[in-house]
């Protein structure tokens, strides 16, 4: 089974990612958390890469095109996978058309998930992500259950997101409101897309999600 997770940012990718992978048995392919992995590591696609994101505007296609492509080329995805923050635009549509063609793969439904940008903007002010596991967090929404500490692995050690300051949220969110619609369009007219309302509890959402891929 090979998903599709969009929504603008904060909407709740990550979060539900999470519960599906596992529930579900099947990869996580996030373009940010690699590009977030390969910032940290200090490589030339780090580098590159961060100029787009401290401004909050897209890593240019090709780039994105070339690491979700590597990623797909491995032999683990055949289990299945759940890409996460790609395509963001048509051409990296276009773009997963064709390498997923090469494979002989197909995406079985893309997911989206609704929030109005008010609410969008508290989630990413309050987030915040365990240092250790990468498990996400938000103050008020979603705190661990032991204040301090991630309940994945017990870790005390939290940051945030350079990317989730103000003024880089703005723009983030109305580049994504621009680039998100052509794209929702073009699996809408595939059949593929089911759109849920994400601005309920996270277990609420995860229900929805859940009777739509035991429906597929
Ligand atoms: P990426 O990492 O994908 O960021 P994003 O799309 O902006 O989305 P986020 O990760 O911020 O939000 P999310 O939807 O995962 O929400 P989360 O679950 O964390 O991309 C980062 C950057 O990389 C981009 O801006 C771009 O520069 C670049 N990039 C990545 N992919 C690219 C591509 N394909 N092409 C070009 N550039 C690319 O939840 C948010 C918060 O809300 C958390 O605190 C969480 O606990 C809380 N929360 C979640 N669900 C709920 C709920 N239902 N109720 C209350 N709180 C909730
Ligand atoms: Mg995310």
């Amino acid at each position: 089974m090979n998903l599709l997770i969009m929504g603008l940012p904060g909407a709740g990718k990550g979060t539900q990612a999470e519960r599906i992978v596992t529930t579900f048995n099947i990869l996580q392919i996030s373009t940010g958390d690699m590009f977030r992995l390969a910032i940290k590591k200090q490589t030339k696609l780090g580098l590159e890469a961060k100029t787009f994101i401290d401004k909050g505007e897209l890593v240019p296609d090709e780039v994105s095109n070339g690491i979700v492509k590597e990623r797909l080329a491995k032999r683990d995805v055949t289990k299945g996978f759940l890409l996460d923050g790609f395509p963001r635009t048509i051409k990296q549509a276009k773009a997963l058309d064709t390498m997923l063609n090469e494979l002989q793969k197909k995406i079985d439904a893309v997911i989206n998930i609704n929030v109005k940008p008010e609410v969008l903007i508290k989630r990413l002010a309050g987030r915040f992500i365990c240092r250790n596991c990468g498990a996400t967090y938000h103050k008020l929404n979603n705190p661990p259950k032991v204040k301090g500490l991630c309940d994945r692995c017990g870790g005390d050690n939290f940051y945030q997101r350079d990317d989730d300051k103000p003024e880089t949220v703005k723009n983030r969110l109305n580049i994504n409101i621009k680039q998100s619609q052509p794209i929702l369009d073009y699996y809408k007219k595939q059949g593929l897309l089911y759109d849920i309302d994400g601005n309920c509890d996270i277990n609420l959402i995860f229900t929805d999600i859940k009777a739509i891929i035991k429906n597929i």
